[in-house]
């Protein structure tokens, strides 16, 4: 396979074959193209058929990266019992997800709800003349928009989902001559967004045909410009509620001497969230660490899901924490509500085969089984994070999990790490103190 070549510019790159591209970047980036080379290769899977599907499912890979995938147990929600996977870097997070739940699952567990279940698409495009005319005009076509989606919807139906709801928005006082076919839709146990831009195309498509048929348009009327059909990955009206309460002297745990002071301050702690941004991003950044994590383990669009979930934090005009907390009659209670387009069905979940494996381990949830379980992973660790804030401090367990980096960064050998380990039972971890007492163990040993 021929390609040109310009000063690391290259025309047809996709069209090399795997070897072809991995010989180019080695040479064109590496100074030592050959040890490249042997890295991508060590990380190809040598089940063959395997690699082919990971080579399948985007443009131009080259290797696979991984993530490790871990499992949280103990999970107590509505009653039932569930070990949560876990994709994530982090080295705390999984840690910290097992520890709320085994403290949650003593205390009658996680109770979650799932509030509504609608997905939202718009078809946005420009229309210059009469609203009324075109109000008139969608009223007409509205039966044929949803009937020129049949072969689209028939299978979706047939699940019991399908389109909900197809309104006209007048969006000119925001730019001029601009509207807006906002649809709403039921995608039962698919994430849906293949299914919901397909609609929309259609719409758009009927939109753009049917004008010319419509007599009271003039010519300049008819000129509907389409400017786009998309989903919204904001899903307001897809909301999840997961929650735990006890009464305040259950609370009572190694750290937590005192549950009221304990409660006070975890209160305390929510409520600084709720009217600090600034607390909020991070608070609710612990809360995308356990939903993250597990959204990815069951091959899930994670940017869809943090973008909704963060314009859903700033619904109120100031971005805000998404979970509280009260003490209410001797009773704390700790909740969440989260916006959470999920599938089991469709899109990566019948491919990839650890994500099949994180499904069958959830027992194959529904979408709306699987949104209780991500909400509670996300309440569990915002838990796991106030309950450290407001006690011993983020450090202490963070460091803790974080010594296993610092020790392979250091390639400490198995001698040096139990040393290690037990020297740091009761010493603080910090990157230098580990340096400086591995350095004075190699100096002995
Ligand atoms: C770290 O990944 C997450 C925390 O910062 C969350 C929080 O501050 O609530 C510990």
């Amino acid at each position: 396979m021929k390609y040109f070549k310009m000063n690391n510019f290259i025309t047809g790159f996709s069209k090399l074959s795997k070897e072809e591209k991995i010989n180019w970047i080695a040479k064109e980036y590496f100074s030592n193209p050959k040890e490249a080379l042997s890295l991508l290769k060590n990380y190809w899977n040598t089940d063959e058929k395997i690699q082919n599907l990971h080579d399948e499912f985007i443009e131009n890979t080259i290797t696979n990266f991984y993530l490790p995938l871990g499992v949280a147990p103990n999970f107590l929600i509505n009653g039932k019992h569930y070990t949560i996977p876990m994709v994530i870097e982090e080295s705390s997070v999984v840690a910290a997800a097992a520890k709320a739940a085994k403290f949650w699952s003593t205390r009658g567990g996680f109770k979650t709800t799932v509030l509504n279940t609608e997905k939202i698409g718009q078809v946005h495009f420009m229309f210059t003349g009469d609203a009324l005319k075109l109000e008139k005009f969608f009223l007409e076509i509205k039966a044929k928009c949803i009937a020129a989606t049949e072969s689209i919807t028939k299978n979706m139906q047939k699940r019991g989902g399908g389109i909900l709801e197809i309104e006209l928005r007048n969006k000119t006082h925001l730019i001029e001559n601009y509207y807006q076919l906002h649809a709403t839709f039921d995608t039962k146990d698919s994430m849906g967004a293949n299914f919901i831009n397909s609609c929309l195309e259609q719409f758009a498509k009927t939109l753009k045909e049917e004008v010319h048929s419509f007599e009271s348009f003039s010519e300049e009327e008819k000129n509907i410009e389409v400017v786009m059909s998309i989903l919204s990955n904001y899903v307001p009206n897809c909301i999840v509620r997961a929650e735990v309460s006890c009464p305040l002297e259950e609370l009572i745990e190694k750290h937590i001497n005192d549950p009221k002071d304990f409660a006070e301050k975890f209160v305390r702690a929510v409520q600084i969230a709720e009217i600090e941004p600034f607390r909020a991003v991070t608070h609710n950044k612990g809360i995308m660490n356990g939903i993250d994590a597990i959204v990815i383990a069951t091959g899930n669009d994670f940017r869809a899901v943090e973008a909704g979930v963060h314009a859903y934090a700033s619904r109120n005009g100031q971005y805000s924490s998404l979970s509280h907390a009260k003490i209410e009659n001797g009773i704390f209670s700790f909740w969440l509500e989260v916006p959470l387009a999920l599938g089991t069905v469709g899109g990566l979940t019948s491919l990839h085969p650890l994500v099949k494996f994180s499904l069958e381990m959830l027992e194959n949830p529904t979408a709306k089984e699987l949104m209780q379980i991500v909400a509670v992973a996300g309440l569990a660790q915002n838990f796991a994070a106030l309950r450290s804030l407001t006690t011993t401090g983020i450090q202490e367990g963070h460091m803790k999990m974080h010594l296993n980096n610092i020790l392979n960064q250091l390639e400490a050998t198995d001698e040096e790490r139990l040393l290690i380990r037990k020297h740091f039972e009761k010493n603080v971890v910090t990157h230098s103190s580990v340096v400086d007492y591995i350095q004075k163990l190699r100096r002995i040993i």
